[in-house]
């Protein structure tokens, strides 16, 4: 069995945890709000920080220095309307993996030519979906997306269609890995044919690295070769350096140098003497560390030396732990009712596993987290969810969702009702 990682504690006990979580972590607001949030709205709960959002807003709009630079918010990592129109606020506008992306994305304010599409696999329907809703930019993954986007446009062309600008989404193993998506340098001649004879142009690249890379390298050393490629497209307008930029949710490991890479991407921009747009769609980057998933817990018992604390939520709100074996951290407020009750070595951090109220064998939302010795009725709260947290939950093990909730200017208002029960019988069609 792992050890247990005993830490002293110069504390009172059942003053503010901040002490008795793990160093590295920051509670990210008080007991008593985490606790006034679950008594307003319920447990489990989503809670996003507006003023976390803004900051990491401006840290990567100001880590570009290249005037052509265009920012697309990724939402598949988080469809909340209310968040969307913080970035639109900022003057970022939205990058569209799916036709749902863009429904979300028009339904917040953003315009069409403000939605970057590049997303795989459309059908006719659809193809014809994005171009009715008016969406200018679009990143194609195959030469036979390509075709479709050709065809469906000119199937729908009227004197007052406005003509999109197309790209192609990039393959090159040596830069995109083993991946199934886009097209081979090998196959430009043919897209470029393509679009011409649609009267279309092929006009810009779009690479994208793979989510959630914490090293800066990965990105920087590409960007030669990127560009060059770029340049086999003879009207070449725009770069989509697209997402995949990590985040530290290792709060003392490595972290992702915006100032680096927006430096070094800006001055070869700069050094091109080409009229270039460069366009950036982080979206895990932007929106992880904002997002805090709050829950009660329900039960406390001891495997030998490891505290198993049941909590209020399920890897059915929260998948990421579980299904992709992601880390998040974990941190612990006591309820203040059971500050007179005793606990197992009050000032020591324990050996804890999560678990969600199922009895799925992973529904593990934190495994070998160190925590202190908790009672029912105090507060966990999951850090760093604000990408792919509410957005991939599911209703898997038939739970409702949670309530999520925006935290701005000192107040906090409800952005997403939770859901019910009624929510499991919805399209059902049964007598
Ligand atoms: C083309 C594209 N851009 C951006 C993103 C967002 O990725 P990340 O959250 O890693 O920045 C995705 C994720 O699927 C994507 O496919």
């Amino acid at each position: 069995m792992a050890s247990v990682e005993k830490r002293d504690m110069e504390t009172r006990h059942g003053a503010s945890l901040q002490e008795l979580n793990p160093s590295s972590v920051h509670l990210p607001f008080s007991q008593e709000l985490a606790q006034e949030l679950l008594n307003t709205y319920g447990s489990p709960l989503y809670v996003y920080q507006a003023d976390i959002l803004h900051q990491s807003i401006r840290r990567i709009t100001q880590a570009f220095s290249y005037p052509r630079t265009q920012f697309r918010f990724a939402s598949v990592t988080n469809g909340n309307i209310s968040l969307l129109q913080i970035f639109r606020a900022a003057g970022w506008g939205l990058h569209a993996n799916t036709p749902g992306d863009i429904y979300l994305g028009l339904q917040a304010g953003f315009a069409p030519e403000q939605i970057v599409y590049s997303g795989s696999n459309l059908n006719c329907i659809e193809m014809e979906q994005v171009l009715n809703w008016g969406v200018t930019t679009l990143n194609l993954d195959s030469v036979a997306q390509l075709q479709l986007c050709c065809e469906v446009y000119q199937s729908l062309y009227t004197e007052n269609s406005t003509t999109p600008r197309l790209g192609l989404r990039l393959n090159l193993p040596e830069i995109t890995g083993d991946s199934r998506i886009g097209v081979r340098p090998e196959e430009f001649a043919d897209a470029i044919a393509l679009a011409r004879q649609a009267g279309l142009k092929l006009s810009g690249l779009h690479f994208y690295r793979g989510t959630g890379t914490n090293a800066t390298e990965a990105f920087s050393n590409v960007i030669d070769k990127v560009i060059t490629t770029a340049q086999l497209l003879p009207d070449w307008e725009y770069l989509d350096f697209g997402g995949g930029f990590g985040y530290p949710y290792h709060h003392s490991g490595a972290a992702f140098n915006w100032e680096m890479f927006g430096t070094e991407l800006s001055d070869t921009m700069t050094c091109l003497g080409r009229d270039i747009e460069l366009v950036i769609e982080p979206g895990r980057a932007a929106i992880a560390g904002c997002g805090t998933l709050l829950a009660k817990v329900v039960s406390v018992k001891w495997q030998e030396e490891k505290q198993i604390v049941g909590v209020d939520t399920t890897v059915a709100n929260l998948c990421v732990p579980a299904v992709h074996g992601g880390y998040r951290e974990i941190v612990a407020w006591r309820n203040r009712e059971n500050f007179h009750v005793e606990t197992l070595h009050p000032l020591v951090l324990q050996l804890t596993d999560v678990c969600g109220n199922t009895t799925y064998s992973r529904d593990y939302l934190g495994k070998n987290c160190h925590l202190p010795a908790l009672q029912i009725g105090d507060i966990i709260g999951i850090l760093d969810v604000g990408a792919y947290g509410y957005a991939m939950s599911s209703h898997f093990l038939h739970c409702p969702k949670p309530a999520e909730v925006l935290l701005e200017n000192d107040t906090h208002r409800l952005i997403r009702r939770r859901e019910d029960y009624s929510i499991l019988l919805a399209n059902q069609v049964f007598d």
